[in-house]
């Protein structure tokens, strides 16, 4: 029998086996993902639940390659944007449009002005691969390493851990991230971040999961109905850098506080939604930060987070250039993000919440993205 099936006898002497999971252990399967240019092997790694959800992530880059999730119909269909090997996120036209699909972007997701920052009187210069400005952690970010992965079966979760040395990318310290995933029983992929470091660094960790709830059966996002639970967001100068205005998105085209088709005000957006949101939180623990609905297929997604902002990106620069896995060409607005986080370029912004962390702290996030069902308008 295997082990996973508890064995149930009753007085009757008859023996039921039941499918009840004991103390939720789910068995982790490992495939191969290929090897990287560099030539290291990378696994591919299978978290999957009684409720017929799956979701696969690959060691390059801490990414999610899929996730699969039924729709109201029952119908599985996968709902991120990936390739089915590595060769995808190391190939030219993927460096070169760099959007990094599915992958925990660090040390600092977003952008900071100049690529610049002054912490305890010294000065660092980082890499400005974005513009005049640096994006996502620099030319090889935490998306481009090979991480350490250990399955936890009786977490239904996998543990990763990147090591990062000091003056990595320019950053201070060394910095050892682990960040795990875990798939619950009530379809809620969570992910918690942890980082310890020797020096003071800037860090702000997030996943790049581009998400199409119709799993391919529309061209685009746009009909996805959008929820943040934001009243303000950072104003962005032309090149996404915050000028410092927390600005109240009531009556505006930025205003998703009640759920609105991404596509019904895009068009009066310049270069389309690419902001960070300001959320009402509370306090610390894990608050609903927005919701997506896609109206045909019924699928729900729903995000918490413990961070403070969250980074609307609507898929402006997806462009058609890249075909993923299922053969599946991804042009403008294929995909939507939703990056928690903390606000861009918090280092040279000292009145937005600090993203420092100490040699002694531990920096401690976690963000759970949701799926269920709606069978009607939210
Ligand atoms: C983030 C940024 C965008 C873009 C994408 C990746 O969402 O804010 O401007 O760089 O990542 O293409």
């Amino acid at each position: 029998m295997p082990d996973n099936l508890l064995e149930v006898r009753v007085k009757s002497n008859y023996t039921y086996k039941i499918s009840k999971l004991r103390n939720n252990t789910m068995n982790i399967r490992t495939e191969t993902f290929g090897i990287t240019n560099e030539g290291t092997p990378v696994q591919l790694f299978i978290l999957e639940n009684s409720q017929g959800m799956q979701v696969k992530i690959t060691d390059y880059g801490a990414t999610i390659t899929s996730i699969i999730t039924p729709d109201k119909n029952g119908k599985s269909g996968d709902v991120v944007l990936g390739f089915s090997d590595v060769a995808g996120y190391q190939s030219e036209a993927y460096l070169e449009s760099g959007p990094y699909f599915g992958a925990i972007v660090g040390r600092y997701g977003n952008r900071i002005a100049q690529g610049k920052f002054t912490l305890d009187g010294e000065t660092y210069s980082l890499a400005t691969n974005n513009g005049p400005n640096h994006l996502h952690g620099g030319i090889k970010g935490f998306d481009k390493v090979v991480w350490a992965a250990q399955p936890l079966p009786d977490q239904n979760a996998l543990q990763l851990t990147y090591i990062s040395p000091d003056g990595e990318e320019g950053y201070p310290g060394n910095l050892t991230t682990t960040v795990t995933y875990t798939l619950t029983e009530d379809n809620a992929l969570r992910i918690d971040y942890q980082a310890i470091t020797d020096k003071a660094t800037p860090i702000n960790l997030t996943n790049h999961s581009y998400f199409n709830l119709a799993a391919g059966q529309a061209k685009d996002v746009l009909e996805h109905q959008v929820m943040l639970a934001a009243d303000r967001y950072t104003v962005v100068d032309a090149t996404l850098i915050p000028t410092g205005e927390l600005r109240p998105v009531a009556g505006s085209t930025m205003d998703f506080s009640q759920p609105t088709a991404i596509g019904e005000r895009i068009a009066q957006v310049e270069g389309g939604y690419d902001h960070n949101y300001v959320l009402n939180r509370v306090n610390g623990n894990l608050q609903l930060a927005a919701t997506v609905l896609e109206p045909t297929s019924g699928r729900l997604l729903e995000v918490f987070t413990t961070e403070p902002g969250i980074q609307f990106y609507s898929g402006n620069f997806l462009d058609g250039t890249l075909t993923g896995k299922n053969n599946t060409n991804y042009p403008q607005y294929y995909g939507f993000c939703l990056e928690t986080q903390h606000f861009p370029d918090s280092p040279n912004q000292p009145e937005f919440p600090t993203t420092i962390l100490q040699p002694g702290e531990t920096y401690s996030t976690s963000t759970s993205y949701k799926f269920s069902i709606q069978d009607q308008q939210l």
